[in-house]
């Protein structure tokens, strides 16, 4: 089974490449990102609860995001691999990850991380918020707050998987294709 953790700050492309990942791959995507934005659309109780948090651009608790996953999990038992995106964002959702999988007789392959700096990052997601409707994006204070909610809950997660020997970083830069290259080459190893 090939589990892996795509990993780095809003707008940083993962998403994106998890696209070509799961193709190339034969992979399930798992972006709680998604799943919560489907939650609100089908205007469900979790979803009207997550809203409030993702519009400011605050992570949402870490039981809700934990839970999503291992419903997920649990409907894809004949998969042969998934793609977590944008999970786990906290050292606790990275031990609740592990134990999961342990759970299943699996565990992850590794975590690649896609480094891009906050100038590039902000650029791309306000020009998205022209047209995507994500609230997130339309706001310049929202997506900074994003970024701040990264670098103090998120970034740690790197030393998770590091300690573990799990963690590679990849330049985020670049065309698309490019970074596709980068990545595959990483995957290629696991
Ligand atoms: P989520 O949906 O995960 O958003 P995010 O991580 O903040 O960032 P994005 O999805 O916007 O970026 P991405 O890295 O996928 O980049 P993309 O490929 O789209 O989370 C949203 C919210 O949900 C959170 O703030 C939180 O509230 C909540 N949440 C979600 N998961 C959670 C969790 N686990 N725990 C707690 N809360 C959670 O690309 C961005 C743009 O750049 C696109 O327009 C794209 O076309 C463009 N682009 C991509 N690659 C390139 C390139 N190489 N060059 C130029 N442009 C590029
Ligand atoms: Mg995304």
């Amino acid at each position: 089974m090939l589990n892996l953790v795509l990993f780095g700050p809003p707008g940083a492309g993962k998403g994106t490449q998890s696209e070509k990942l799961i193709q190339k791959y034969n992979l399930v995507h798992l972006s709680t990102g998604d799943i919560l934005r489907s939650e609100i659309t089908q205007g469900t109780e979790l979803g009207l609860e997550a809203k409030k948090l993702m519009d400011q651009g605050i992570l949402v608790p870490d039981q809700v995001v934990i839970g999503m996953i291992s419903n997920k999990l649990d409907s894809n038992k004949d998969a042969t691999g998934f793609i977590f995106d944008g999970f786990p964002r906290t050292v606790a959702q990275a031990e609740a990850l592990d134990e999961l999988l342990k759970s299943k007789s699996a565990a992850i392959s590794g975590m690649v991380a896609l480094v891009v700096d906050n100038e590039e990052l902000e650029k791309r997601l306000l020009n998205r918020g022209k047209d995507s409707g994500r609230p997130d994006d339309a706001n310049p204070e929202v997506i900074r707050k994003r970024i701040v909610e990264y670098n103090s809950k998120t970034a740690p997660v790197a030393n998770y998987y590091k300690d573990q020997d799990k963690f590679t970083s990849i330049n985020g830069i670049g065309t698309v294709d490019e970074i596709f290259g980068s990545i595959c080459k990483v995957v290629d190893t696991f």
